[in-house]
């Protein structure tokens, strides 16, 4: 299989979808995925790209049990042993919080820290293609952030920079300290507010690419999770409000509505909700994220789906008369403590 669609990151050309690695490591630690299980999700991937199109890969510093580097030492084993995938792969690494946690923190001691640990934990065959900070930091301007990270960039520590989970203002403020590649926010049929909209607007301005996180909206998307008693009792999902029964069974009704347009188009409802991000602009790249290779290979294969004017428009009538309960994360929390949207 060879994908045909492709994306820009300044200039260099990626695959139409991506690939997040998050839920190979940051999972239920009692089941943690072999490695030759994740190589195999990964490699397939990135051999569907044709000549000179890289996969483009998402990480994170903490993206392990208890925030650990999990994600990076599995990525670390896999460019040990297949070393000619460095330079087939766009690595993006998200980090900037302090060690082995999510708590932001954007001084210019703990962003160096943060960077070396990943390039480090990384092993050195293959350095991170781009840097962002996971959550934009409460303590230090992001005019100060972004002018810590271009001097770590200048040193040869990374070749990108990024943003992460922030808003088209906040982009515009660091877009104009040093250009930012790529913003990674949450995009997907059940995650399109006012401000996905906003900051992918700014993004195309600017000339910034979208990583569009839980693009599948964490699985629910899929048609194949039925109950969340479907996922393991330490799943991470539990926490998440649509995770919960009642407001689970509520959102279901998309699905249902959705897949119906997936049957007469012949593809699956997941290819469909990354057809639907994809749609939202030439710049946004949906990274969906598959511990199986055959689940990968489905998903970016919806990189070559274009749906038509008639059928987009059927998917706003359905989103416009069945609307989403429950927020993005969880909703007891308080949202300074989530820092969406910073
Ligand atoms: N910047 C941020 O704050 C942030 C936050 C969250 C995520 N992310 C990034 O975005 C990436 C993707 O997000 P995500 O993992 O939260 O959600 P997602 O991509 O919306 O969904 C992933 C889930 O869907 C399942 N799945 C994937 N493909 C499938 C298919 N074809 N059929 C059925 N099920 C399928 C996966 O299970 P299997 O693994 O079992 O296939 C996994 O449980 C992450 O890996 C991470 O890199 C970033």
């Amino acid at each position: 299989m060879t994908i045909v669609n492709t994306a820009k990151i300044g200039d260099v050309t990626v695959g139409r979808i991506g690939h997040g690695l998050m839920m190979m490591t940051w999972r239920d630690p009692t089941h943690p995925l072999p490695d030759e299980d994740a190589f195999e999700a990964i490699k397939a991937g990135v051999d569907a790209m044709p000549e000179g199109v890289k996969m483009f890969l998402n990480s994170g510093e903490f993206y392990g049990p208890d925030a650990s580097t999990a994600n990076l030492e599995l990525l670390s084993r896999f460019y040990a042993k297949y070393p000619e995938y460095a330079e087939k792969t766009f690595l993006s690494v998200k980090g900037g919080t302090k060690a082995h946690s999510i708590i932001p923190d954007g001084s210019p001691d703990n962003l160096r820290r943060s960077v070396d640990t990943i390039n480090e934990k990384l092993g050195g065959i293959k350095k991170m293609d781009l840097f962002e900070c996971a959550r934009v930091p409460g303590n230090a301007s992001i005019e100060e952030v972004i002018k810590t990270l271009a001097g770590l960039k200048d040193e040869g520590k990374f070749t990108h920079i990024g943003m992460s989970e922030c808003s088209a203002s906040t982009l515009r403020r660091g877009h104009s300290v040093h250009p930012i590649a790529v913003v990674e926010i949450e995009v997907s049929l059940w995650s399109y507010e006012e401000e996905t909209k906003k900051v992918i607007a700014t993004a195309k301005e600017l000339g910034v690419a979208v990583a569009a996180y839980s693009p599948l909206g964490r699985g629910f998307l899929t048609g194949t999770i039925k109950s969340p008693k479907d996922l393991p009792a330490g799943d991470m999902r539990h926490r998440f409000t649509r995770f919960q029964e009642d407001v689970f069974n509520h959102n279901m009704a998309l699905v249902e509505e959705v897949k119906s347009i997936a049957e007469k188009k012949g593809i699956t409802p997941g290819q469909l909700a990354l057809a639907w991000v994809a749609s939202r602009g030439d710049h946004v790249i949906p990274i969906p994220g598959s511990s199986h290779k055959k689940r990968n290979l489905e998903n970016i294969a919806a990189g070559d789906v274009e749906l038509t004017p008639a059928e987009l428009e059927e998917v706003d009538a359905i989103l416009a008369k069945t609307p989403i309960k429950g927020g993005r994360y969880n909703d007891a929390l308080d949202p300074k403590i989530l820092h969406l949207w910073g």
